[in-house]
């Protein structure tokens, strides 16, 4: 690939390019670190909340005690959704992917926004609180629907992670996993500029509106190369099936050259720090059961991998790890990518009002290798 004016060089995948600058997250790729505003990943999943983590990523800095309250409690009564949107989602085939419905449901949900048409900071940042309390509904509304179930409608006395398991089961979870899923949520919630955050603002940089933005992040976040990896993941590992499995399966994949789900990372050339907090996760939630085959099997997997890959620098990455904390919590699999995007929707949100302080199309350029001066030949004598 040359770089003269006729061939210059072209980022493909646009590795190592900047396109913003931004003060909500960083990724430290060589040092296995991911920070929030300054604040540690570790610290923030061991004394944060969702709600916390949110406004931290809204607002830059972290909310003072009453502010905390304002919007733990704004979250939960914005959990509730119009009557027209658990409509929508009855009439769709109980075959919908989960992620497809989610997507549809949030596009459908702008039109119920007060403030859809006010491109104020203060109205984006209402409409940011609202979306983000609503996706955790819609995912487990859909998902009651989709197992002939009623929908649980949300308590606003009840956290936003422990709200949300409640209304996918039915049940008042166990502390352990609501636990496990506040963490979750907060260490889902940003990573940079990574492929869903990069479609939001990129919808978002032509001045379309907030939900146009978020429903740009899901439609990305769905592939099994980003969000859709944590399904692919315990997928795999249930098909391994036990840790004597491991070495001759990942052995065959990589001899065919396939790529693993829940290994390797663009950015990350070391482990993901989320993956190491979900990996201990994954550990209690298997002693609690009293069963350690999937997760002894997922280490009979890293453990080869690691062995396999160490040149390339190829590590677990989160979705390896909440694949398995999430089936070891009775999530089903099909719900595992919505979840990401029940946390990710904080971080979108934030890289959009962030990004329109100062706006500016994001408009690349492709290399064209196509033909020139053909002749056009109508239709009937070609
Ligand atoms: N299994 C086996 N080999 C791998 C893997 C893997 N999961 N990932 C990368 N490699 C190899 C790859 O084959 C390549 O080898 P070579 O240089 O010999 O061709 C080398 O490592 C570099 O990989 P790459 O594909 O050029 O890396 P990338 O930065 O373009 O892609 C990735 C990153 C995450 C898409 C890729 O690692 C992948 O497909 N992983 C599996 C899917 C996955 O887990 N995605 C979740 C990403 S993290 C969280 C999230 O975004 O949701």
């Amino acid at each position: 690939m040359g770089t003269t004016p006729e061939h210059p060089a072209v980022a493909k995948g646009l590795d190592d390019v900047y396109v913003k600058e931004s003060k909500i997250c960083l990724v430290d790729g060589l040092k296995g670190r991911l920070i929030y505003v300054g604040y540690d990943i570790r610290d923030l999943a061991e004394h944060s909340s969702f709600d916390e983590t949110c406004f931290l990523l809204w607002h830059f800095r972290l909310p003072r005690r009453d502010e905390l309250e304002t919007v733990r409690r704004a979250i939960a009564e914005e959990r509730k959704l119009p009557e027209e949107i658990y409509a929508l989602l009855k009439d769709l085939p109980k075959s919908t992917v989960p992620i497809d419905a989610l997507r549809t449901a949030v596009s459908a949900l702008s039109a119920y926004d007060p403030d859809l048409a006010d491109d104020s900071k203060d109205a984006n940042l209402r409409k940011a609180l609202r979306v983000t309390a609503k996706v955790g509904t819609i995912v487990a509304a859909f998902e009651r629907i989709r197992q002939g179930k009623k929908p649980v409608p949300p308590d606003p006395e009840r956290g936003h992670a422990e709200d949300f398991l409640r209304m996918v089961t039915g049940k008042a979870p166990d502390p352990l996993d609501t636990k496990i899923l506040d963490v979750a949520l907060i260490m889902h919630a940003d990573h940079s500029l990574n492929a869903s955050t990069f479609a939001a603002t990129v919808a978002a940089s032509t001045l379309a509106d907030l939900y146009s933005a978020v429903v740009a992040g899901i439609a990305a976040l769905k592939g099994p190369l980003h969000g859709g990896a944590n399904e692919q993941a315990l997928k795999v590992l249930l098909k391994i099936g036990s840790p004597a499995n491991a070495e001759a399966y990942v052995e065959k994949a990589l001899a065919r050259k396939e790529k693993l789900p829940g290994f390797g990372h663009r950015v990350y050339k070391n482990f993901d720090p989320r993956a190491l907090i979900l990996r201990e996760y994954a550990r209690k939630l298997s002693e609690r059961q009293g069963d350690m085959n999937l997760f002894d099997t997922a280490t009979a997997v890293q453990d080869v991998m690691l062995r396999e890959l160490q040149e390339k620098r190829i590590y677990p990455n989160v979705d390896f790890y909440s694949g398995v904390t999430y089936y070891l919590m009775g999530l089903p699999p099909e719900v595992f990518t919505p979840v990401f995007a029940v946390s990710r929707v904080g971080g979108w949100t934030a890289h959009v009002i962030e990004y329109w302080q100062s706006n500016r199309i994001l408009r690349p350029l492709d290399l064209y290798i196509g033909p020139m001066e053909a002749t056009y030949v109508p239709v009937d004598r070609r």
